[in-house]
């Protein structure tokens, strides 16, 4: 697969894979096995980009993914780039399904959390640790402070933002040179192309988290799809709902337009959308699924012009879509 470099001088293979669905918000979780099987095939197709976080888990097992992917990467670690996230943690108690997030991003409170991610992750260092989400009561340049220190101590070697603006960017940068930010990006969020040129200009990489809008722009589902497994976040989700499918026809007929052009799928053109626009853009779509992976990996061979990006851009400018999930709510405790 080819390969991108995010950052100064991190390199990383054009898809990566986003592990939380195999813990955490989507339905069942992986077996082990399950999750070797996926991860191995990912690597067996040039992957070379994981991601985590220490709260991927459900809470009777809150690190369940660190856990399984510590084991797991072993014997490919040297091989790999591993991404995790610090500073959050869920509020289990809430009722709804998409649980709230509580920010915790004290210096004393990272440190623990590094600590603990070594450990499960069974490295002595990990390759890109992301602030996951920002902490009101702490400022960015503390944070920043406490990466640089990491940094010199070997713990990390990169480090990034998740769910960040230009401010916030341009402040952490200033303290610590930032790798990569990574922020919610696909067809129906668009919002943060307005941070390319603070990307450009400072040399960061853009991360997609979430790809394929948590699936529905693969378009394998439809009004007749139902998510009532525990935990299962797309259940509340706005563009699962019935009847959001109507809502968003005409971007199904969009990508299906680009897939029938590319002989490629709809999962492949939602990537290849984000692939092809620029070269620091990474997407990460997430999988519990061996054929949906292989699919998701071959995006990487799938070549949109920038003539093409650009009447893709065009035509959603003025699409009507359905809403789209947005994040859980933050909540400071
Ligand atoms: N920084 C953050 O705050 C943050 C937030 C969310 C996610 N992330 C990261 O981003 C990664 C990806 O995001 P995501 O999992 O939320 O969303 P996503 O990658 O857009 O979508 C994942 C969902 O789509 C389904 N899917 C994937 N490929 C498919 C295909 N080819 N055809 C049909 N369905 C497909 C998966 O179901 P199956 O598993 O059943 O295949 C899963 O339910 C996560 O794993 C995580 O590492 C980060």
């Amino acid at each position: 697969m080819q390969k991108r470099i995010i950052g100064k001088d991190l390199t990383v293979s054009a898809v990566g894979l986003g592990c939380m669905g195999m813990s955490h918000a989507y339905g069942n979780q992986c077996t082990p096995d399950e999750a070797k099987k996926l991860i191995e095939t990912a690597i067996e197709n040039g992957c070379t980009f994981f991601d985590t976080a220490e709260v991927y888990g459900e809470p009777d097992c809150p690190h369940h993914n660190e856990e399984m992917l510590g084991e797991i990467l072993k014997p490919y670690r040297s091989k790999i780039v591993l991404a995790t996230k610090f500073g959050v943690k869920f509020d289990v108690s809430a009722p709804t399904v998409n649980k709230p997030v509580i920010p915790d991003s004290r210096p004393e409170q990272i440190r623990k959390s590094v600590e603990g991610s070594l450990r499960r992750l069974q490295t002595d260092h990990i390759d890109l640790y992301y602030q996951h989400r920002q902490d009101p009561d702490v400022p960015v340049e503390e944070v920043a402070g406490v990466m640089a220190d990491l940094i010199r101590e070997g713990k990390i070697t990169h480090w990034g933002l998740s769910e960040v603006n230009e401010e916030i960017i341009r402040r952490a940068n200033a303290v610590c040179p930032v790798t990569a930010i990574q922020n919610r990006y696909h067809m129906m969020y668009r919002g943060y192309e307005a941070l390319f040129p603070v990307l450009e200009k400072l040399q960061i990489g853009f991360v997609a988290f979430s790809p394929l809008a948590n699936g529905l722009l693969s378009g394998a589902y439809s009004q007749n799809s139902t998510f009532s497994e525990q935990g299962d976040y797309r259940k509340a989700m706005p563009q699962f709902q019935a009847d959001s499918y109507e809502k968003n026809r005409a971007l199904f007929s969009l990508i299906q337009k680009y897939a029938d052009e590319k002989n490629a799928t709809p999962a492949q053109i939602s990537l290849a959308w984000l692939i092809c626009k620029k070269n620091y853009i990474v997407p990460i779509p997430g999988t519990r699924k061996l054929g949906r992976l292989t699919e998701n990996l071959g995006a990487a061979d799938v070549a949109l012009t920038a003539q093409e990006i650009a009447e893709i851009d065009k035509a959603l400018d003025k699409m009507e879509m359905s809403d789209v999930f947005g994040g859980a709510k933050i909540v400071k405790k």
